[in-house]
């Protein structure tokens, strides 16, 4: 563990030691951290560099409730990735609290738009790779796998923005093939308030189930469950083969 996050846990080390401390070291060159605390940007930038950054377990309840609130702000990836590691940002600090989260939104719509990978995909991948490291491919494989296999959305929030009565299972992690199928369902479009709702309960939901397989990460009590896709098939594929293949 790096010593920046050793000095940010230590409750002993005041304020104003590292303060005076990073002012030394680093001659003004110093980082803000979320929780008021200072270190040099030389040292920010070697823990930076480290691969995976430290993980610290969020309450699933909490990601859900905060990537539902976050989808209505910059929509699905920012809704994922910026609310873990946004709250990342407040448990930990530093490296988290460089990163602009404004930089994962461009997954919205599957990347601006085109329907590709499901951009609370995009988003989880993002935050599983910080905190697990080459261990976050195994977790977004499964998440992958629990986007496609699950009736979606399963979140409640306390204060909806709208309603709708459809679930449906994706059977793919295409934004495009999950949202057509649960807008075929619901029978309204793309730009309505239901559907809207519909992306955000969904963003809690895969927030919420990648904290979930990184929290066992954490405690060694994470297996991975589902198998390489490319492997599998002999090639890179999603397993809703006949939806575009024919019989
Ligand atoms: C999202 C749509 C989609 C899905 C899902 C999909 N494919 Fe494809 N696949 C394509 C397209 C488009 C091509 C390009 C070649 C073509 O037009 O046939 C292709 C090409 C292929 C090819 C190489 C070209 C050929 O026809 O021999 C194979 C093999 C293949 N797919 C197998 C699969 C299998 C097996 C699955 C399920 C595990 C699958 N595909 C799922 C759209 C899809």
């Amino acid at each position: 563990m790096s010593g920046i996050i050793k000095c940010i846990n230590d409750k002993s080390i005041s304020r104003r030691q590292l303060l005076s401390g990073a002012g030394k070291a680093a001659a003004g060159l110093a980082v803000m951290s979320a929780g008021g605390l200072v270190v040099s940007g030389a040292e920010a930038s070697k823990a930076g560099s480290q691969y995976p950054w430290p993980y610290k377990k969020l309450d699933p309840d909490k990601v859900a409730a905060r990537a539902y609130e976050n989808w209505y702000k910059h929509f699905c990836a920012y809704a994922t990735a910026g609310t873990i590691l946004g709250m990342l940002q407040e448990e930990v600090g530093e490296p988290y609290t460089s990163l602009p989260l404004m930089a994962f939104a461009w997954g919205h719509g599957g990347g601006v738009g085109w329907g590709t990978m499901c951009g609370t995909l995009m988003g989880s991948g993002m935050a599983a790779s910080f905190a697990a490291g080459k261990d976050g491919e195994k977790i977004i494989n499964d998440v992958m796998n629990y986007y496609s296999a699950t009736e979606l959305p399963i979140y409640k929030p306390a204060s909806p923005k709208a309603t709708f009565k459809s679930v449906s299972k994706s059977d793919s992690p295409l934004c495009h093939v999950s949202v057509g199928r649960w807008m075929d369902k619901e029978g309204v479009t793309f730009f309505t308030p239901e559907r809207k709702e519909r992306c955000a309960r969904l963003s809690a939901d895969i927030a919420a189930e990648t904290v979930t397989l990184l929290n066992l990460w954490a405690d060694g009590k994470y297996t991975p469950a589902f198998g390489n896709q490319a492997k599998k098939h002999g090639m890179t594929a999603q397993n809703n083969c006949n939806d575009c293949h024919g019989k």
